[in-house]
């Protein structure tokens, strides 16, 4: 079954699709990771993309929408877990097209919550994978090794938009604009909501119940 994962900044859909990804035997499809590779890359998607990264404002939906449709361009009918788009109501509709003429489907939009100290403890302690994009914590996930990835070696790194302004800008972005994808997914009868808060384990579980 693949699944769509909505939550705002730091609620942990990264740290989840990884373990869905791996359980399930799921693509994980993540936009900010995509942009972030491009960035890194400065391909043209890239250079149109940083500087709505670096400010915590969302890319422009064309963009966004664009660069999906070229992943489900290879799917290859893999059941997947969409982390981070759609996060607007444009492209929650373009997502319904370009599903409907891949002849796939998400019958779950899985929404976490988790009260806002914590997602600004979690994500001014987070440290990420610029290569393979695992996650840690400061103390609740440190690597074994400080400051190389446990799974592929390369150096982590702060998020550069991972600084309690830009953080503060990507918290609105959320309520603005993706909040509202709640009652999209209400009306369509797929809408679930799970308690983010908790041991990584502990969610993931819920998760799993609540999409069984
Ligand atoms: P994106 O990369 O998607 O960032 P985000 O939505 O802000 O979410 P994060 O990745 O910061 O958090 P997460 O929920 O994945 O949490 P994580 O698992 O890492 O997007 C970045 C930017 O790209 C956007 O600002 C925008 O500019 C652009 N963009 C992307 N998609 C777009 C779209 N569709 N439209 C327009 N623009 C788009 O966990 C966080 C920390 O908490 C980690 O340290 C982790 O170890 C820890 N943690 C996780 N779970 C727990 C737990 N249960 N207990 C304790 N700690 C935990
Ligand atoms: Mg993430």
């Amino acid at each position: 079954m693949s699944i769509l994962l909505f939550g705002p900044p730091g609620v942990g859909k990264g740290t989840q699709s990884e373990l869905l990804s791996k359980n399930l035997k799921m693509k994980h499809i993540s936009s900010g990771d995509l942009f972030r590779k491009a960035v890194k890359e400065k391909t043209q998607l890239g250079l149109k993309a940083k500087s709505y990264l670096d400010s915590g404002k969302l890319v422009p939906d064309e963009i966004v929408i664009g660069m999906i449709g070229e992943v489900f361009g290879d799917l290859k009918g893999q059941e997947f877990i969409l982390d981070g788009f759609p996060r607007t109501t444009p492209q929650a509709e373009a997502l319904e097209a370009l599903m409907e003429e891949k002849n796939v489907s998400a019958k779950k939009a899985v929404f976490l919550h988790v009260e806002q100290a914590a997602l600004f403890r979690r994500l001014t302690g987070r440290r990420s994978c610029p290569s393979c994009n695992a996650v840690y914590h400061i103390d609740s996930k440190p690597p074994k090794k400080d400051g190389v990835c446990d799974s592929c070696g390369a150096n982590i790194i702060q998020r550069s938009d991972d600084n309690p302004d830009v953080i503060g800008t990507r918290l609105e972005a959320y309520e603005r604009s993706t909040s509202p994808l709640k009652e999209y997914y209400k009306k369509k009868n797929r809408f679930v909501e799970v308690n983010g808060a908790g041991e990584v384990n502990e969610v993931f579980e819920r998760i799993l119940g609540a999409i069984s």
